[in-house]
């Protein structure tokens, strides 16, 4: 007997109530539609950092009562994030800025020669740490489906000369929202004798990770893509190479002695362990956030967020489907397993008028680019040699021009129904009516002028 997965209610977040002006004027209910880019903060995190905040003090610091409180507080979260990620007995919980800041660190922190393999359908932060850092790096083609991933990535490592190897893989895609076959991937670098570092960054907000069971070797995400936007990000996993790197930092908190030499010259000893990557005053409050939103999301359970997610996810592509002018972009099929993540072009329209046109018209709030994953989404525009635009800046963007680039709609833990329905309503209306007014590129946004006198929202 099968038992139905119980659906949660959508968790409290803030700025559920908030009221943003439509170009009319007239003010609606703000639908945050960009978890992907940052969610709002659980209702309960806030909570429990106000609880926090008359209590702060330096961390690792002070003797008064206050730092020593705060010292606890911040050890205590790092034990919290190392179960909530259910780390190995000896694995290391580093608290950094967020995931461009975790996968920095780790590059930094690779043993010299170390070759690094890395998708081209990744996220930059994901893509660009390792040969900033100096090391080589064996780009791998997108795959179009998870089979050729694991084979790609097998037949690249089968190529390898010997020495240091690490595979850099996201788990889902800010982009597409697909799931990618970690445990498979993790599994087959090993067995070349490869490391894996996993970009959770999309996957941890949505999804239990188990690194026991990914059998990956790190895990990096940001606070502020789990609910909880207050500064801080962790990188998590094996010790021996973090041990063995220079500090990521150098400064207080990473030195055990700092000692003048005769000689004139100032010799230390660093830390082994996170604070030897931690130089610097701990930002307790963000570690707190992040240990918060694990214990909110653990107490919710992920067997029943993941099912209302399936759930909202399934609306929205079945949505979609039925409006032939949206076209969903997928690297493995747009029935693939994904998380609250997707994006999709309109044909006729260029993205940055629509995706201004859902917010001035309907208070819906996308995200519309390349989303830091420009050669994925070139690949998926069919557009590899369009001229490059700047992260996050809007293209030029006026009704009917072709798109060099798409609108991404992403949701999560608190997102209520009607935001699903609002923006299935308005993306057909958009369709079928047009825009109600004109736009402008001004500075670079694309923003409502006049009012186009038609009359259809009142007819
Ligand atoms: C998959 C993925 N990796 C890494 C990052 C970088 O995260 P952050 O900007 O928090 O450092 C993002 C951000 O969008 C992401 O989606």
């Amino acid at each position: 007997m099968s038992v139905a997965t119980e659906i949660c209610a959508p968790l409290a977040v803030l700025g559920h109530d908030v009221q943003v002006p439509l170009a009319s004027g007239e003010k609606v209910g703000y639908a945050a539609l960009d978890y992907a880019a940052s969610s709002p903060a659980l209702q309960r995190v806030w909570d429990d950092v106000a609880a926090y905040a008359p209590y702060y003090g330096s961390v690792h610091r002070g003797a008064g009562y206050l730092s020593q409180l705060s010292t606890d507080l911040f050890e205590q979260s790092r034990r919290t994030v190392a179960e909530f990620l259910d780390l190995r007995e000896d694995d290391q919980v580093v608290f950094t800025r967020a995931t461009t800041d975790s996968l920095n660190l780790l590059a930094a922190a690779l043993p010299a020669g170390t070759r690094v393999f890395a998708f081209e359908t990744e996220h930059h932060a994901s893509l660009l740490p390792w040969a900033h850092a100096g090391l080589e790096v064996g780009y791998l083609r997108a795959p179009r489906s998870r089979a050729e991933a694991v084979a790609a990535l097998d037949a690249a490592l089968a190529a390898a000369p010997e020495g240091p190897k690490l595979l850099c893989v996201t788990g889902a895609s800010n982009v597409t929202g697909e799931l990618w076959p970690v445990a498979e991937l993790a599994e087959t670098a090993h067995r070349h004798g490869a490391r894996v570092v996993l970009d959770a960054a999309q996957l941890a907000p949505h999804h239990r990770v188990s690194v026991r069971e990914l059998d990956v070797d790190w895990i990096a995400f940001s606070g502020h893509k789990i609910y909880a936007p207050f500064g801080a990000g962790v990188l998590a996993g094996r010790a021996d190479w973090l041990d063995a790197a220079e500090p990521y930092l150098a400064g207080g908190g990473a030195t055990r002695t700092v000692a003048r030499e005769t000689d004139g010259s100032v010799a230390v000893e660093w830390h082994t362990g996170p604070a030897r990557h931690e130089a610097g005053s701990p930002n307790v409050i963000g570690a707190y956030a992040i240990a918060s939103a694990c214990r909110a999301l653990t107490e919710a359970g992920f067997d029943a967020l993941e099912a209302r997610e399936r759930q909202l996810v399934d609306r929205l592509t079945a949505g979609l489907a039925e409006i032939p002018q949206v076209k969903v972009l997928s690297l493995f099929g747009t029935d693939s397993a994904r998380v609250g993540v997707l994006s999709f072009v309109v044909q006729g329209w260029n993205s940055s008028h629509f995706s201004a046109a859902l917010s001035a018209e309907y208070g819906i709030g996308v995200r519309d680019g390349l989303f830091c994953a420009h050669p994925l989404v070139r690949t998926l525009l069919g557009d590899e040699d369009a001229a490059p635009s700047e992260c996050g800046a809007p293209e030029p963007s006026l009704p009917g021009e072709r798109s060099l680039n798409a609108i991404r709609v992403s949701f999560g833990a608190g997102t209520p129904d009607e935001h699903i329905e609002r923006f299935l309503a308005a993306v057909r209306e958009l369709v079928t009516d047009g825009a109600a007014w004109n736009y402008r590129n001004e500075g670079g946004r694309c923003v409502a002028t006049v009012q186009i006198d038609r009359g259809r929202r009142e007819g």
